[in-house]
């Protein structure tokens, strides 16, 4: 009797232990040595380091999923017209910043702003007054609402535009190497209206669109694991989540996770706003143009292709990584994380689970970004709050497929107004919780620094 008990005893014991070892071998707790370094989004990855590299469908769709990511990628391509009786693309306007998606997003890819005293193509201005409405986003500004529109359908006045000119100044790098950096100078004109005086505004370049769909479906947890919102463990870094406002669910406190200030909860709700804002396009989520509330009500483009080109957002996939095993690569990865880089452009996020949707579903992703608002100081700040998210602080970008920009976008420009024209000049206007990691990056050798561009080059 007893001796049967102890087998049944042991062989409890033996069942547990197994199964802890069996939940440590899950993949999160994979050593970085047997981790394929180049599967930056999972099963979400696609090999491809060519100028479409941002544009590839992700893995395990079925037939009629990659049919709606065509009608979506169709609808990003589309030239939107103010009215037409042959295509779909209609309602353009009255005032827009752009014509269609991919005019801002080329090769579904990143933005650029202009050279000095040029229009720009690729970027636009959003504007408040200070305040915060219902929902805790900011003010619209009387007569011009959330965002400049600098272009009009004929027979209306564009709202004005911003003249972009730089400032150059050279900060000198420990061993000696002078960095020039441009620094831009905003100034709006051929206003329609007069602006308040009390204007906010933020310069915004576009940003890639692959690896959205990974990124809405992190897990909180995984977000949040990062979060150090009063600095306890005293590293000088914080990071705080943006709480924000969905317009579709109509929920206040959501994890926002998109956008350079992370105001945008999901992909459905960055769309309608870049359709409506950006394009002029009236949805069922945002059915009056701000500057024209008398024509509101009047819905432009029908839930389906808002749907489908949401699809189409969630399911690029990322383009691997290269050169991972490379020696160069490997000590740049090195001084990536012992600078401190790693502490706000964490390398490591899992996904949640999803039965409904498995392609996303259950992902070991490398994006580098917390995804968190950090304090940058103020050479970075717009001084417009929005949401939780100070005027000094960013949104952590992800870093993965920065090494294609070029191959992909023709430029290596960088930060959120595009001012960085490449990697060394991006880290140089790192302040506030990132002063230290820039510091030690200042400290580096010719070599060494060269090393974790060639690691950034990689990503
Ligand atoms: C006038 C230029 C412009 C147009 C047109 C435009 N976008 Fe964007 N897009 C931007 C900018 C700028 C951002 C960054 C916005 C921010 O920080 O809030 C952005 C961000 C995004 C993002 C989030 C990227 C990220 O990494 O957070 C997605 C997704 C997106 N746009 C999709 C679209 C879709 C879909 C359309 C067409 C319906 C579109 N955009 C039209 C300029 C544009
Ligand atoms: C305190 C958090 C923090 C630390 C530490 C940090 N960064 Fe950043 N990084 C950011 C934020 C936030 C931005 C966006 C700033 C902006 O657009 O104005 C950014 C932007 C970047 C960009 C441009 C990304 C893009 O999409 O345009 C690169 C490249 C970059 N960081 C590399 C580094 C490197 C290399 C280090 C270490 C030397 C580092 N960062 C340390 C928070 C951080």
């Amino acid at each position: 009797m007893i001796k049967t008990k102890l087998y049944i005893y042991i062989a409890f014991i033996l069942l547990a232990t197994t199964s802890i070892i069996y939940s440590c071998r899950k993949p999160q707790a994979l050593e970085d040595s047997e981790w394929d370094e180049r599967m930056s989004g999972g099963d979400c990855t696609v090999f491809d380091e060519s100028a479409g590299a941002f544009g590839n469908v992700i893995n395990g769709l079925s037939d009629e999923d990659r049919r709606v990511h065509g009608v979506g990628d169709g609808f990003f391509d589309k030239t939107f017209v103010p009215v037409s009786t042959t295509s779909p693309a209609v309602g353009l306007g009255p005032v827009f910043n752009q014509l269609s998606c991919v005019r801002c997003h080329i090769n579904a890819g990143r933005g650029t702003p202009p050279l000095s005293g040029q229009p720009y193509q690729s970027m636009f201005f959003k504007l408040s007054v200070p305040g915060v409405d219902t929902h805790g986003a900011p003010l619209p500004v009387p007569g011009y609402g959330a965002q400049l529109q600098d272009k009009a359908i004929a027979g209306t006045n564009p709202e004005g535009t911003v003249m972009i000119t730089y400032n150059y100044i050279t900060e000198k790098l420990a061993d000696g190497t002078d960095v020039q950096l441009r620094q831009p100078i905003y100034q709006f004109a051929n206003l329609y209206t007069s602006m308040p005086a009390n204007v906010l505004y933020s310069p915004r370049v576009s940003r890639s669109n692959f690896g959205m769909g990974l990124i809405e479906a992190i897990s909180e947890e995984s977000i949040l694991r990062n979060a150090d919102p009063n600095d306890i463990n005293g590293d000088g870094i914080s990071g705080r989540v943006n709480y924000v406002y969905d317009y579709i669910t109509h929920q206040g406190n959501c994890i926002g996770r998109i956008g350079w200030k992370a105001a945008v909860p999901n992909i459905k709700n960055q769309v309608a706003k870049a359709l409506n804002e950006d394009i002029g396009i009236t949805t069922s989520i945002f059915p009056i143009e701000y500057e024209t509330t008398q024509q509101g009500g009047k819905i432009e483009l029908p839930d389906s292709i808002v749907n489908a080109l949401t699809f189409y957002m969630k399911t690029l996939a990322v383009p691997a990584r290269r050169n991972v095993k490379d020696e160069t690569v490997r000590t740049g990865k090195k001084l990536f994380i012992v600078s401190g880089c790693v502490k706000c452009h964490a390398d490591k996020h899992e996904t949640a689970t999803d039965v409904s949707f498995k392609p996303l579903s259950g992902q070991i992703i490398r994006p580098y970004s917390d995804f968190l608002l950090h304090d940058m100081g103020l050479a970075l700040a717009d001084g417009r709050p929005e949401f939780d998210a100070t005027g000094n602080e960013w949104r952590t970008p992800p870093l993965w497929g920065i090494g294609l920009n070029q191959r992909v976008n023709g430029n290596t420009n960088l930060l959120h107004d595009g001012r960085a024209r490449n990697y060394i000049e991006a880290v140089m206007w790192h302040g506030g919780e990132a002063q230290s990691a820039k510091d030690n990056f200042k400290k580096l050798t010719k070599a060494e620094r060269d090393a974790l561009v060639k690691f950034l080059e990689s990503l």
